[in-house]
């Protein structure tokens, strides 16, 4: 066997890992093992793809070897600092610039690709489209970066007539591409490098901060298509076949989130979805809030024989799931039922509570979806709301006018006796005052949510 076939062989064994990677992930008790089946995929990826490069290099081995291991520390090194500094709550915001890196790569191999070798059409139009996705994942990426960073506004960039830039833009480049392939010149190709470039920036510019998270596994999607792009150019199999993998489930998990929010998937794409408009009364409107300390809600909870927690992005801020954990026991242990109601966008990115809950031992099963908590919520005693604020405004359901009206919410206004943890009267992510913090039920506990819920554990020991 040569070393070639060897690495096919390897590339074949990988492909086969990924899929499997996938299965597992999709599936909270086999997420930890679809990882290290990724893990696995990935190493013997690299192992076969630096076999393969050794193996045809027409510098000498060694030359390549060193070349190779510069750009593996680079990488490895800023991979594992960042891995290692990264807080929970801005994993977001590194997928994102680790999106632009994936469409940058894809616009370097086409040029590459351009420069060095001469195809047919076919490989002129993968070089023009690789360039094109990468072009536009690679900017609208650092858009979305700079928003979930906050460095730049969340509100939309709203230009008159936008949709007809974006699609001027689009068949400006199918011009583009057909005189690329008559004259397989440089200019062409740069020319729509720059409006692609410029593609990617508005379409994510004119988005929203309500709709970031789709934008995100959008971009995911994207940076999928351009590996699997450039792939196609580099002739790498397996280059083509994560890609695809990537762009699919990207696609389908922006699918899945669009159905959470309740959001057409092309009304997010073309954007202009922000956190202002509509017709969301202002603080002053909605009335008095009531405040209550923690001892108080200690006691209403004593009482309780149901409760249900819902956790939110201030959670994750507060670091405060160990300590909900803890509570959640001595609520059990004191004989009432406890459940946690997960919507599928709390927090910053797809899965987020799970990850939380998970770290602290929250078992699986205590996990409820939204559509499940809602059918009984108007039974349950008393709802803990810690730091979660946009997926439990009940706006989304009551005021047409509100921008987040239609979004799916746990209903936790419907329960008995509401609980709201958080440190002010401040909105959330979509910037809009929320009714729940008004009602009669509703109670508002201020402060961090981990030393709130510690305060607690210590009342329910006593
Ligand atoms: P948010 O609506 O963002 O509300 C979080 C609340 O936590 C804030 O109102 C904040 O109020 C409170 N908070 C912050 N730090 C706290 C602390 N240390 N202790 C106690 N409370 C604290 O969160 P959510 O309800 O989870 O909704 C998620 C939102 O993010 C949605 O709009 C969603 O679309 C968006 N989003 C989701 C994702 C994904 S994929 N999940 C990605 C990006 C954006 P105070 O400042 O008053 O404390």
């Amino acid at each position: 066997m040569t070393l070639t076939s060897l690495a096919q062989a390897s590339y074949v064994v990988a492909a086969v890992l990924f899929v499997l990677s996938l299965a597992g992930l999709s599936k909270q008790e086999t997420a930890r093992r679809g990882n290290l089946l990724g893990m696995a995929g990935m190493v013997l990826a690299l192992a076969a793809t630096v076999i393969l490069a050794l193996d045809q290099s027409e510098r000498s081995v060694l030359v390549t070897a060193l070349l190779i291991a510069m750009v593996f520390a680079i990488g490895a090194g800023f991979g594992i600092w960042r891995a290692r500094t990264v807080e929970m709550t801005q994993m977001p915001e590194l997928i994102a610039i680790l999106h632009s890196f994936v469409g940058l790569a894809a616009v370097l191999v086409g040029f590459n690709s351009h420069l060095t070798e001469h195809g047919d059409a076919i490989h002129q139009v993968e070089v023009f489209l690789g360039v094109f996705i990468g072009a536009v994942t690679f900017t609208g990426s650092i858009v979305a970066f700079l928003k979930l960073s906050a460095r730049m506004k969340s509100r939309p960039l709203t230009l008159p007539g936008r949709n007809l830039l974006n699609l001027g833009a689009v068949v400006a480049s199918a011009g583009l591409l057909g005189w690329y392939i008559a004259t397989d010149s440089l200019l062409p190709l740069g020319i729509m490098t720059a409006i692609a470039l410029l593609l990617g920036f508005h379409l994510v510019a004119a988005i929203g901060g309500g709709d970031m998270p789709v934008v995100v596994s959008m971009l995911n999607s994207y940076s999928g298509w351009a590996a699997a792009a450039a792939g196609l150019m580099l002739s790498n199999d397996l280059l083509i076949v994560t890609g695809a993998l990537v762009g699919s489930s990207g696609a389908i998990l922006s699918y899945l989130m669009c159905k959470a929010m309740n959001r057409a998937f092309l009304s997010v794409i073309l954007g202009g979805f922000g956190a202002e408009g509509g017709t969301a009364s202002s603080a002053g409107e909605q009335g008095e809030h009531r405040e209550v300390l923690a001892p108080e809600v200690a006691e209403t909870l004593a009482g309780a024989s149901s409760v249900i927690i819902v956790p939110g992005y201030g959670m994750a801020v507060a670091q405060a799931q160990h300590a909900v954990r803890e509570l959640a026991d001595l609520i059990e242990a004191n004989g009432a039922e406890v459940s946690f109601a997960i919507h599928p966008v709390a927090g910053r990115m797809p899965g987020h509570m799970n990850v939380l809950l998970a770290e602290a031992n929250v078992p699986y099963d205590k996990l409820v979806e939204m559509d499940d908590i809602n059918q009984t919520i108007d039974t349950v005693d008393a709802c803990i709301v810690i730091g979660a604020n946009d997926v439990v405004n009940p706006a989304a359901r009551e005021d047409e006018g509100s921008p987040i009206y239609g979004m799916p919410i746990i209903e936790a206004d419907r329960a008995r006796n509401v609980f709201v943890l958080k440190r002010s009267m401040a909105s959330g992510f979509a910037g809009i005052p929320n009714p729940l913090f008004y009602r009669s039920n509703t109670r508002m506990v201020f402060g961090d949510a981990k030393e709130t819920i510690e305060i607690l554990v210590e009342e329910f020991k006593d």
